[in-house]
């Protein structure tokens, strides 16, 4: 950890970072209001995280990273932006999604570049099952959307694929979104843009009712 993160973390930790608890979180009584909640998973050093609550400020933004550094960074980035509207929790997003999350609570959830695990036999590591969007789809509000983008092409396909099998989930895309307009770039993409890597967004909403 750079000097600044660690300050962060041992000054902010306590205002900004829920501790885990296996009991479903009161959104109102952490954020001190009633908007909407989007989480982001895997949220690295937070950097774009930081600039789309900053640009949403009437959203709250639940980020959920198990890297001390990002989470010091992030920290940082709440206290010089000011962002009341930003809560961190340090635990694997498995569990936080299982028991802290209320059903049908979430305006949307984001997963930038989620680690690819490209071998093979590492595919069972990877974040997206169709068990994990299951759940993801279980906590999202009806009209609530999931937004993940790659830069693993084969990632992307397995991302696409596994999604066709939630039927609670539809992509009004059918294959790959467009970008959308106020996603900024996150650091792990600057990295990949810079070795020419092309960038896959995927986005899908959640169903009123039966497809
Ligand atoms: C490839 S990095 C991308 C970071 C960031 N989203 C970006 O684009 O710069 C993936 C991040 O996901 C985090 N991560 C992986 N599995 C996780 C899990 N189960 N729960 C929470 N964070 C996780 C890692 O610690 C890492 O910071």
């Amino acid at each position: 950890m750079s000097r600044l993160q660690k300050s962060a973390y041992e000054t902010l930790k306590s205002t900004y970072v829920l501790p885990y608890a296996p009991n479903p979180l009161d959104s109102a009584a952490v954020f001190g209001n009633l908007h909407d909640v989007v989480v982001e998973i895997g949220f690295g050093m937070g950097i774009a995280t930081a600039e789309i609550a900053a640009g949403q400020r009437d959203v709250n933004f639940l980020g959920i990273e198990v890297h001390t550094p990002g989470v010091g960074k992030l920290l940082s980035e709440i206290e010089r932006l000011g962002l009341g509207n930003v809560r961190i929790i340090q635990e694997d997003a498995v569990p936080v999604m299982e028991h802290m999350i209320p059903k049908e609570s979430l305006k949307g959830i984001h997963i930038f570049f989620p680690d690819p695990w490209p071998k093979k036999k590492h595919h069972k590591r990877r974040l997206i099952q169709r068990e994990f969007l299951q759940l993801c789809a279980d906590n999202m509000k009806h009209g609530g959307y999931i937004y993940i983008v790659t830069d693993w092409q084969p990632y992307a396909e397995w991302i696409i694929d596994t999604l066709e099998g939630v039927p609670l989930l539809n992509n009004p895309y059918k294959g790959y979104a467009v970008p959308l307009p106020w996603r900024p770039h996150t650091r792990f993409e600057h990295k990949g843009i810079e070795k020419q890597n092309s960038i896959f967004e995927i986005y899908a909403v959640k169903r009123s009712g039966p497809p």
